[in-house]
């Protein structure tokens, strides 16, 4: 029984009269100190029916509570407080975890329905940028709780590969780029060439005319045109999944926007026909006063479409294809107008189903003060950035543990999973920058202290060398073992929350908690001690380290058993 149903079911049969079960759980309280309790009941509601100061009535409950389940129940002040049975509690939630390894903390709120997640999301020819990193590790994220959630999910990789741009980019590179330059450095010199256009547009006027014919042709599927696009986009995606790969993130699509160029047609005539879109001066806007956001473009006087046009598309195809329940989109905050905007044409489509897409937003963030930004070539890869992660962490295992086998793979596992770990960590609207030497850091709160708790209660585990099966007794009644077993109870709560409030730092927050509790346990008392409390300690050792794991895993953090 879930501990606040303890307490329900003991104060039901002397209250209820006054107040069903629902509003007893509540009013329960978790008391964060722990002298109080573990949970906690304010009698002030129950003063009238009793006609009693509270002080009196929590004394006269006291006396009448059964106390089956509990180690003792205590009214202080107007407050009942009740301590667990701590020899019952640890063996219930010890063996339970065993047993379900790394199921534990399942809950069933998806029924396995679908979840779309629209993520990373980054547009060729451009190097990633840290909103799209953080779009990445948010949305793995969230993919990964929905699953332990039973979400079926779908994840896509919706590129920005499409648009008049990528006629100016052709244009740029038959003008004066050269393959072989490009081919070296993709990238950087698709940036470089893109930059120059706009420099040479400001002359040449011409120019820009000279893109929208070349994207023109490019919709039009002009072979010349397609075959440098499909280039350009294949060495983007190489470059692109370089950074994939050390996250050890994949997608199951990369249907980006250049997939919906025949699906837009039949969605603007629906526009048309049910006079939701206006003609003006040659373009084909949507008006959206009513739910009070600017007008909405979607197509050209030259008849081009555009972003938005593409989405209300997409979101037809999610639909369509997956049958979603959910259709998630990652995306930062400055396009909250934008999926406001989509949502609400959508609606007026005829598409109840626009309710059941959510705009995840998230605030920036930057690395030492400075954007990663593409204006003017000065860029700072993702890519470098992981790597010089790597690299700290490499030099923090050099000093700790220079025999440690695998130190790259370690290296990586630990570096990439600090700058995951950081980005993941505070809310996700919070904006905030950050230095990598204190994100990389064994001690604090950060990703490699959880890791290294892990690997720690592995070695423990190691020393011990005996198994622990999940149908013997554990209980341990001490303060620092029920700190751990406490939190350990908390689990699947906090993924319930987490996944509903879509929010990944609950969990990455709970495995810091968690880390520390353990380690607070491990700084105080002697765990591989030989006595009879040696298996009872253990298994709550592997406890731990089963959820710390689980924890890390569902944030896409590894968790090496050596470091
Ligand atoms: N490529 C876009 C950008 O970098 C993000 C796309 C997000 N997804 C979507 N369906 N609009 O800003």
């Amino acid at each position: 029984m879930e501990d606040k149903q303890i307490v329900v079911a003991a104060l039901s049969p002397l209250v209820g009269e006054h107040l069903d079960e629902e509003k007893i759980a509540q009013l329960i309280e978790k008391p964060s100190n722990a002298e109080h309790g573990d949970l906690a009941f304010p009698v002030f509601q129950l003063a009238k029916a009793f006609r009693k100061a509270p002080n009196l009535i929590a004394q006269e409950l006291v006396e009448k509570i059964d106390g089956a389940h509990f180690d003792k129940v205590e009214a202080v002040g107007p407050y009942i407080n009740f301590f667990l049975n701590r020899k019952e509690k640890s063996n219930e939630i010890i063996s339970q975890v065993i047993k379900e390894d790394s199921h534990y903390g399942e809950v069933d709120l998806g029924h396995g329905g679908t979840v779309v997640l629209d993520y990373s999301s980054p547009n060729i020819a451009k190097p990633m940028s840290m909103g799209h990193l953080r779009s990445t590790v948010i949305g793995n994220s969230l993919d990964l709780m929905h699953q332990k959630m039973n979400y079926k999910t779908v994840s896509v990789n919706h590129l920005g590969d499409w648009g008049t741009q990528f006629g100016k980019l052709i244009v740029a590179y038959k003008g004066w780029g050269d393959e072989a330059t490009v081919r070296k450095d993709p990238v950087n010199e698709l940036v470089k060439l893109y930059v120059e256009f706009h420099e040479k547009s400001e002359e040449d006027p011409s120019l820009e005319d000279q893109g929208r014919a070349a994207f023109k042709k490019l919709e039009d599927g002009d072979p010349e045109m397609t075959e440098l696009w499909t280039w350009f986009k294949d060495e983007s995606i190489k470059e692109f999944e370089k950074v994939y790969d050390l996250m050890g993130i994949s997608f199951d699509h990369y249907t980006g926007e250049s997939f919906y160029n025949d699906k837009m047609e039949d969605k603007l005539q629906i526009l048309a026909d049910k006079g939701i879109s206006t003609v003006e001066n040659g373009a084909t806007l949507v008006y959206l006063d009513d739910e009070e956001l600017p007008p909405a473009l979607v197509k050209r006087s030259d008849g081009a479409t555009l972003y938005i046009t593409r989405d209300i598309a997409t979101a037809y195809y999610r639909k369509e294809t997956y049958n979603f329940v959910k259709s998630l989109y990652i995306v930062g905050n400055e396009q909250a107008n934008h999926f406001r905007q989509l949502k609400a044409i959508l609606k007026r489509m005829g598409n109840d189903w626009s309710d059941d897409m959510v705009h995840i937003a998230f605030g920036l963030i930057t690395l030492e003060g400075k954007k990663l930004s593409t204006r003017k070539g000065k860029i700072v890869l993702l890519e470098a950035v992981m790597n010089e992660a790597m690299e700290l962490a490499l030099e923090q295992i050099e000093a700790k543990n220079p025999d440690l086998e695998n130190k790259e793979e370690v290296a990586r596992q630990v570096g990439v999973g600090a700058v995951i770990f950081h980005d993941l960590k505070s809310d996700r609207m919070n904006s905030f920058d950050f230095k990598l030497s204190e994100v990389v850091q064994f001690e604090g709160e950060t990703g490699p202290y959880v890791q290294y708790t892990y690997a720690r209660a592995k070695s423990l585990l190691e020393k011990y060398g005996k198994e622990l099966k999940a149908d013997e007794i554990y209980e341990l009644t001490d303060e620092y073992a029920w700190a751990v077993i406490k939190k350990l109870a908390e689990y699947s709560d906090t993924l319930v929350a987490a996944t509903e409030k879509y929010e990944p730092s609950m969990i990455a927050r709970y495995v810091i908690q968690l880390a520390q509790a353990f380690n607070k346990y491990y700084g105080n008392v002697r765990l591989l001690n030989d006595d009879d409390q040696l298996a009872a300690r253990m298994a709550l050792v592997k406890a731990t380290s089963i959820v710390l794991k689980d924890g890390l895993s569902l944030l896409g953090v590894e968790a090496p058993e050596n470091m």
